[in-house]
């Protein structure tokens, strides 16, 4: 897949499975925006795309801030003068009780849905220009309810309904709009939502043997259905919400 010449914006850049789009990306020949709020982290990732592509343009900006989000969109075009994809990767979990109040919920609905949405808005004029496209992570989760998760559950659940709606209203302008939806990936998502090294490495074990496939992705794996989905070769694909869960989500129930 080549996207020389094709300016590719990720959000949350610094870590994970967005880490891993950059480098893909880059391998990819893409020119690239790489957003987070950890400008370090930003950096290091940035220096290993250097390698394969011009050097990324790094951004400092908080999803949750309007202001920031503008400069997104503002410094890209500044910097490279097209927007071509979209990847609205940046998203956070809150391991929380419903009882536990709005906070938590306002947080993760603000990171993983408000931030997306106003970036796609912003973006929106430039895709359309460019005949480009906007890949959302999503999660498997969008359809499995899960205790404690309920406010990311939701979340995301919404991020695959506004992948839908904007594959609806902007497909006769030539941008398509798709959605991967992870199962479990080894990245700092749950750490950071709480769980110690002993918790985080039983969640994933055991989510491992429950797989159909015994395994689960890694950032790499869904970072290929991603350069995917941006491709020319997904030119008639659209509206998809594309699951890469080792069969996590269709594993069925042992009643023997
Ligand atoms: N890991 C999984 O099991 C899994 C499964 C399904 C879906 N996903 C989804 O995959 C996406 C990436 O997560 P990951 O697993 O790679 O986790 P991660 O390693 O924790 O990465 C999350 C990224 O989001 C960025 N971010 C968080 N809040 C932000 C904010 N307010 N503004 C800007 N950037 C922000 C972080 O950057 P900074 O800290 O630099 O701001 C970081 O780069 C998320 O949408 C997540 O829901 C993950």
């Amino acid at each position: 897949m080549d996207f020389n010449n094709k300016v590719v914006v990720i959000t949350g850049a610094s870590s994970g499975i967005g880490a891993e789009c950059a480098l893909l990306f880059a391998k990819a020949s893409a020119k690239l925006a790489l957003v987070g709020r950890n400008v370090g982290n930003l950096m290091k990732v940035a220096n290993s795309c250097k390698d394969f592509t011009s050097e990324p343009l790094v951004i400092a900006a908080d999803l949750c801030v309007q202001d920031d989000v503008e400069q997104i969109v503002n410094k890209t075009l500044a910097h490279f003068g097209r927007l071509d994809v979209l990847v609205n990767n940046a998203g956070i979990m809150v391991l929380r009780s419903i009882e536990a109040g709005i906070d938590a919920f306002e947080e993760v609905v603000r990171t993983n849905l408000w931030g997306p949405f106003l970036l796609t808005d912003l973006a929106m004029p430039h895709l359309i220009q460019a005949k480009g496209n906007v890949v959302n992570i999503s999660s498997m989760l969008s359809s499995m309810p899960v205790s404690m998760m309920t406010a990311y559950c939701m979340s995301k659940a919404a991020v695959d309904m506004f992948t839908k709606c904007a594959a609806v209203e902007f497909g006769p302008k030539g941008v398509r709009v798709n959605a991967v939806n992870p199962g479990p990936v080894k990245t700092a998502l749950m750490k950071n939502a709480g769980l110690n090294e002993e918790a985080n490495d039983l969640f994933y074990s055991t989510l491992e043997s429950a797989s159909p496939l015994g395994k689960v992705a890694c950032g790499k794996d869904v970072a290929e259905v991603v350069l995917f989905l941006a491709s020319d070769k997904a030119s008639c694909v659209t509206g998809s919400c594309y699951q890469i869960d080792c069969g996590a989500s269709i594993r069925e129930l042992s009643m023997l």
